[in-house]
């Protein structure tokens, strides 16, 4: 049985992966994206994002982000969609130029409206608005900030609301969350604030993105998600990976299945965790080495396709 088999047995409703566009065209790599036992549930990695899906003013081309789902829907895979609000990845009409308020407001709603109606009912929750905060706890300082004003995260998911289809769970989603610290402390309270004045919220995103032998510990992820699952919401680990520094070796490996069975432990042993998705699951896709030069091979397969020590600690994991 694959890792999917095993989380719902285990109660969770879905183990999934996040597929990439370039790896479309890799049929060894689909064999496993797609295989519902590993894998019942997607989210795609970049092809929904502001920069791809409105690339000009106005102007909507949803192909990247269907070429990722339409598979999903035809094969039963659950789907997350990923994202309306985010500080990366926008196009340039957006970042180059100087709206007011009222005018940024307005393209917010617009993006939306369109990108949310066109995936109404197809997604099972939605990233409304991802990474927002500082590790300290402060607001990221971006652009959505300086002209809207901190109120930009509740615009969002009020609009959201406005246009996902009933029953699309609407998520906010962070990195370094998953241990109860200023950034997570942070976002409970943006939570409890929301609660306080009828925004609607369902869901806390942990993206777990870790490093071999510093990923928190069981006790810790599941400290943090209390925080949530205390105030009504739903969590999910949505883009787990534990990036090693290279090269690679056999204790490395060993460290790296510990930190990943801690995290999906944790999941599993909290009861408003519905689900852990990995941020892609072959090594050679990954977004690490892009970004972190001398650090790698993060994912739960190998380049040659062999399943790691990390799969089978996640396997032994959900299966206990
Ligand atoms: O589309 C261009 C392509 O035209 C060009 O030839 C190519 C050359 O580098 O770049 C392509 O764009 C890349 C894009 O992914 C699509 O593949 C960007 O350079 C690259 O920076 C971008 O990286 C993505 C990253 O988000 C951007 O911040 C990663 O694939 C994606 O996995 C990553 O995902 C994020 C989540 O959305 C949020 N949480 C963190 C996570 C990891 O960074």
């Amino acid at each position: 049985e694959g890792l999917n088999a095993l989380a719902r047995k285990a109660g969770l409703l879905y183990f999934g992966t996040a597929i990439d566009n370039p790896s479309l065209n890799n049929t060894k790599y689909l064999s496993i994206a797609y295989n519902t036992s590993e894998f019942g549930q997607v989210t795609p990695a970049n092809g929904q994002k502001w920069m791809y899906i409105e690339p000009s003013r106005n102007v909507f081309n949803y192909a990247m982000g269907d070429a990722i789902i339409k598979p999903a829907i035809q094969n039963h895979q659950m789907r997350r969609c990923h994202n309306l609000l985010w500080h990366s990845q926008l196009p340039d009409w957006l970042t180059s130029k100087n709206y007011t308020k009222s005018e940024l407001i307005g393209i917010l709603e617009n993006h939306i409206k369109h990108e949310a109606n066109y995936y109404k009912n197809e997604c099972y929750a939605w990233d409304v608005v991802n990474e927002a905060f500082n590790d300290d706890g402060t607001y990221r300082n971006d652009l959505w900030l300086w002209t809207i004003g901190p109120e930009y995260l509740e615009l969002a998911f009020k609009f959201a609301k406005k246009y996902v289809g009933r029953g699309t769970k609407l998520y906010y989603n962070d990195y370094n969350v998953e241990r109860v610290n200023n950034k997570s402390m942070a976002i409970a309270s943006m939570v409890k604030s929301f609660q306080a004045k009828d925004i609607p919220i369902d869901g806390l995103g942990f993206q777990a993105h870790f490093t071999t032998g510093k990923a928190p510990s069981y006790d810790e992820v599941k400290a943090s998600m209390k925080q949530f699952t205390d105030l009504g919401l739903e969590v999910a680990i949505t883009e787990l990976d534990v990036r090693t520094t290279l090269p690679d070796s056999d204790e490395k490996q060993a460290q790296q299945a510990k930190d990943y069975a801690a995290t999906v432990k944790a999941c599993k042993d909290t009861e408003d965790c519905v689900g852990v998705t990995v941020w892609d699951f072959w090594d050679p896709l990954s977004w690490v080495p892009d970004v972190f030069s001398g650090q790698g091979v993060p994912c739960l397969w190998s380049a040659n396709y062999t399943k790691k020590p990390a799969y089978y600690a996640v396997a032994e994991v959900l299966r206990d």
